[in-house]
């Protein structure tokens, strides 16, 4: 399954896809691709060290939307991507890529959706949203990306406990090493071994064939 990886900063949730790749949890699955919505940030320097290409598309460079998003589109469909991977995306994706691939666009959210999730809950916002609001449990979930923010069904959640010296900070961290680049990976594996059933905004992951039943010999 050929994937493309759109990253806006540090790419730690990339570098989590490359590593399962080179240690076979992620046989069959390449990335073709991975577009960068700025050229300062380091998942680049992960990409190139890892001999994948990279694509600078940054919305600045582009005078209107349709523009931005037709070269989104072309670069995607350039790489024959079956799967667009949303690692630390900052940027908006448009209608028309949502369309062209739907069903077919996954991404990574600091929270369990629907808790401190929508427009501007990003980076650190969500961690501090968590301590203000003194939730015990929080993680992160990947979803679906569909023309609602951060509405898209839900493939994967995991959560862990908030600690009393918590800061934003610590939580962020162990957020990003416990969940997301555990459930990234995971979900990339699922999508490939075509265990994700989506009916009415529901997923319904699908029992592992060669596991299945192994429970009974
Ligand atoms: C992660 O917390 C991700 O969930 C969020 O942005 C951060 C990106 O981290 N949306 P990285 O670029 O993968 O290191």
């Amino acid at each position: 399954m050929n994937i493309s990886v759109l990253v806006s900063g540090g790419g730690t949730n990339l570098q989590s896809i490359i590593d399962r790749i080179r240690n076979g949890h992620l046989a069959g699955v390449h990335i073709s691709l991975v577009i960068a919505s700025n050229a300062e940030a380091y998942a680049i320097k992960r990409a190139e060290s890892a001999g994948v290409p990279v694509r600078v598309i940054a919305r600045k460079d582009f005078s209107t939307r349709e523009e931005y998003d037709s070269q989104m589109l072309s670069a995607l469909v350039d790489v024959k991507t079956e799967l667009v991977v949303l690692a630390g995306f900052l940027s908006l994706l448009g209608p028309s890529v949502i369309r062209q691939f739907s069903e077919r666009i996954i991404n990574i959210h600091p929270a369990l959706i629907p808790s401190f999730c929508g427009p501007g809950m990003y980076g650190i916002r969500p961690h501090q949203a968590a301590l203000e609001r003194g939730v015990k449990v929080s993680g992160a979930t990947v979803h679906f990306v569909n023309e609602h923010y951060d509405e898209g069904p839900i493939i994967l959640q995991k959560a862990i406990d908030i600690m009393p010296d918590d800061t934003p900070e610590t939580l962020q961290k162990r957020i990003m090493v416990e969940c997301e680049q555990e459930l990234l990976p995971q979900a990339i594996r699922l999508i490939a071994d075509r265990r994700v059933q989506i009916t009415n905004n529901i997923v319904t992951l699908l029992a592992d064939p060669i596991t299945a039943g192994k429970e009974t010999l």
